[in-house]
């Protein structure tokens, strides 16, 4: 159900007065003056906050991990439960040590946030990303140009269909992790304003069951994977043992649903062969 109003109001009006004052949200209170100009700004953003824009759009800017991402229009915002996603990449490359440069996929990546964030903190991992949609293409490419001009590692750029058979060939077998976000949500749910009138809409929908994308991307991971690497896929909370099933079909061991902050299920890990 869609809700009434904008959730979580008193937040956003101090993100919205913190971007504007050009300041920490927690430094607020330490800004000794407002001029009139940066008040009109401030009032024009919160009315078209409570006109459900979502904050990103007028911020310009999401996070992921340490990294801080430009979004807008076109593409996906990064929500903060694929944060838990971004952990379990992070660990699972703390268990392959620093021996032998990590080859990291992120599936879907809209505006690169899985993929630049893995990037960012670990330097040594050669990282592609595939996305399927110019705009949002875009968007990724601008942030992965910004990044590396900050010193990230550069990240490999795929314009692609992740269910294509033939995605990333050269890459078959060589892969230790995939991670992947893919469009999930079911046709039918109904969205917040915020969500169905500003997330596009190949970013946002799985077809009737959620799946659309996940089922037929599965066959492509599989082939990317080396024996013993690693998958993360998150999906709707309607699907946890849905997506375990289809891995677990596809062959995969260690097959583990995980719940996002709220408690609901959020990601499907798995390990192609043994867990190494
Ligand atoms: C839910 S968004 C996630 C974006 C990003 N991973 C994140 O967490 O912010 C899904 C993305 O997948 C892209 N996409 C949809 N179908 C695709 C396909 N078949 N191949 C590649 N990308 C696709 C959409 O354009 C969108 O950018």
């Amino acid at each position: 159900m869609a809700a009434a109003g904008v959730h979580s109001p008193a937040a956003d009006a101090e993100y919205l007065a913190a971007h504007v004052l050009g300041v920490d949200r927690m430094r607020l209170a330490l800004v000794p003056m407002v001029t009139a100009d940066q008040l009109e700004e401030f009032r024009k953003l919160v009315a078209r906050r409570a006109e459900r824009v979502p904050l990103q759009h007028l911020t310009g800017t999401a996070a992921m991990g340490e990294i801080d991402l430009a979004v807008g229009p076109g593409v996906f915002i990064p929500r903060p439960e694929t944060e838990l996603l971004f952990a379990w990449a992070l660990a699972r490359l703390e268990v392959l040590g620093h021996e032998h440069q990590p080859v990291v996929v992120d599936l879907c990546t809209g505006s690169g946030a899985l993929a630049l964030a893995i990037a960012h903190a670990r330097p040594d991992a050669q990282v592609h990303a595939v996305e399927l949609d110019s705009e949002a293409l875009a968007w990724a490419r601008r942030n992965a140009l910004q990044l590396a001009d900050e010193g990230d590692t550069p990240i490999d750029l795929h314009h692609g269909d992740v269910t294509d058979p033939a995605l990333l060939e050269r890459l078959s077998g060589k892969v230790d992790i995939v991670v992947s976000n893919p469009p999930y949500i079911p046709e039918s749910a109904v969205l917040d304003p915020e969500v169905a009138d500003h997330d596009p809409h190949r970013a946002l929908f799985g077809g009737p069951d959620g799946l659309s994308v996940i089922r037929p991307m599965i066959p492509n991971i599989t082939r990317l994977l080396r024996p013993g690497g690693a998958v993360a896929i998150e999906h709707d909370d309607t699907n946890g043992s849905g997506v375990a099933a289809l891995l677990t079909a596809a062959g995969y061991t260690a097959v583990l649903e995980h719940p996002d902050l709220a408690g609901k299920p959020r990601f499907v890990v798995a390990h192609r062969g043994t867990e190494l």
